[in-house]
């Protein structure tokens, strides 16, 4: 089977190309980049995609999903999220541990590759836990997990909260070479927070989660990472002095890397003046001040990633006080629109942010991913930087409806998601 990709504009920064040109797909890899195109079209057989006026790049790598199964399958599956995935233009997934049971064995990581395998339509590359049960106390299976696919290891939802256990789980992966992802929150200072701690929490009367909290787990982390040189990689970055702390650290030279997500650089806390549980997020949305200063370290290179740290919940749950919401927010699906502002307001180039979304995080769970070279697998995305589309969280394919941004005019529409060369998504 044969794939043409015409007259693109092909943004790869892996090889830092960007240029209108012809893509030949075949056989489920990158096979050319063709000047010519006149022969190869009459070929018989051949699928032609005329991409003119719109992007060529990697598909994209979300570091940071939660897709649920094992055991929360009400809130979605392997085989719906990963169907979100491909409308949102994500070819790979990196897969959060907190599932039921917890990904802390082989046996649970192995289920999830098995699970993807047959019923998953873009890639699934599981993290697995630091600590049993992520319970915060004694090491998971790291080495089986590592041999059974594991990407890396986090306690994401919760913080390893025993700095000690940290230590060690920094000094056992680097056998490995594989991060340590860190949900960086202090338990203690966040409490029972619901939301940002600020005049607007007073105002609502909700317990607030201040920023301290993230601040103090990031100078541990970066602190520990120093001691043990292992990688570090700080999830979902919510604050301003979280990037000071990071940009400090890679200026000294220590192995971090970080990632934000899309509303934690487009909304404030401004977002749950209403009460909206859809807004309802850990960590939690911001100010406007730490989403300058996210801006700042989108464009000087501190943050390295844009993930989406998908988050779906069931309508029920959602539907109760904002005390009893469950934390989270359905990105997948509007990931790529919800970046492409960064574009529009000139913080990013074009291939910058791509870069954000393919290359670095390819490399930070080393996959062999978010490339275009000839030779490479062929997963690829297409989509009009352009075109206006209004977000209805209804019409998602993920289970979770759960979105802030129902009803947002923005711009960016995926039209293909190729993996492997196959076509799993069009419109
Ligand atoms: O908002 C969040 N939701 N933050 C997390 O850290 C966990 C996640 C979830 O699993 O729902």
């Amino acid at each position: 089977m044969k794939t043409l990709i015409k007259s693109a504009r092909i943004i790869d920064p892996s090889q830092d190309i960007d240029l209108i040109g012809n893509i030949l797909i075949e056989n489920g890899t990158v096979s050319a980049y063709l000047s010519d195109t006149a022969k190869t079209e009459k070929e018989r057989g051949i699928k032609v995609i005329d991409a003119k006026g719109r992007i060529v790049a990697p598909g994209f790598v979300d570091m940071h999903v939660h897709l649920r199964e094992p055991g929360f399958e009400y809130k979605e599956t392997i085989k719906t999220g990963c169907e979100a995935a491909a409308a949102g233009g994500f070819t790979s997934l990196v897969c959060m541990p907190n599932t039921n049971p917890v990904n802390d064995n082989a046996s649970v990581t192995e289920y999830i590759l098995l699970k993807a395998r047959t019923e998953g339509i873009v890639n699934v590359f599981p993290v697995g836990a630091v600590t049993k049960g992520s319970m915060g106390s004694s090491l998971a299976e790291i080495g089986e997990m590592f041999e059974a696919g594991c990407v890396g290891i986090t306690d994401d939802g919760l913080p390893v909260m025993n700095s000690k256990v940290m230590r060690h789980a920094m000094e056992y992966v680097r056998a490995f070479g594989i991060p340590v992802i860190s949900h960086a929150e202090d338990r203690n200072l966040s409490g029972n927070g619901v939301m940002n701690e600020g005049f607007i929490s007073n105002r609502l009367g909700l317990r607030g989660i201040p920023n301290a909290s993230e601040e103090v787990i990031v100078a541990r982390d970066i602190t520990l990472a120093e001691l043990t040189g292992a990688h570090l990689h700080i999830a979902h970055v919510s604050t301003a002095g979280s990037v000071r702390l990071i940009r400090e650290a890679k200026i000294r030279g220590i192995r971090v890397t970080c990632e934000v997500t899309p509303h934690h650089f487009t909304l404030t806390d401004q977002a749950v003046l209403n009460y909206d549980t859809n807004a309802k997020v850990n960590p939690p949305i911001r100010t406007g001040k730490d989403i300058e200063e996210i801006r700042e370290g989108l464009k000087d290179g501190t943050i390295d990633v844009i993930a989406t740290d998908h988050a779906p919940h069931s309508e029920d749950e959602k539907k109760v006080e904002f005390d009893l919401a469950p934390f989270g927010i359905s990105g997948l699906e509007t990931g790529l629109s919800l970046s492409l502002s960064l574009v529009k307001e000139g913080i990013l180039s074009l291939p910058e942010l791509i870069r954000k979304l393919t290359f670095n995080p390819s490399r930070i769970v080393r996959i062999n991913r978010g490339t275009l070279k000839v030779g490479a697998v062929a997963d690829v995305v297409i989509f009009d930087p352009e075109k206006l589309i209004t977000v209805d969280r209804m019409k998602f394919r993920s289970k979770g409806k759960n979105s802030p941004f129902h009803g947002w005019k923005l711009n960016g529409e995926v039209t293909h998601t190729i993996v492997g060369g196959k076509i799993v998504y069009s419109r």
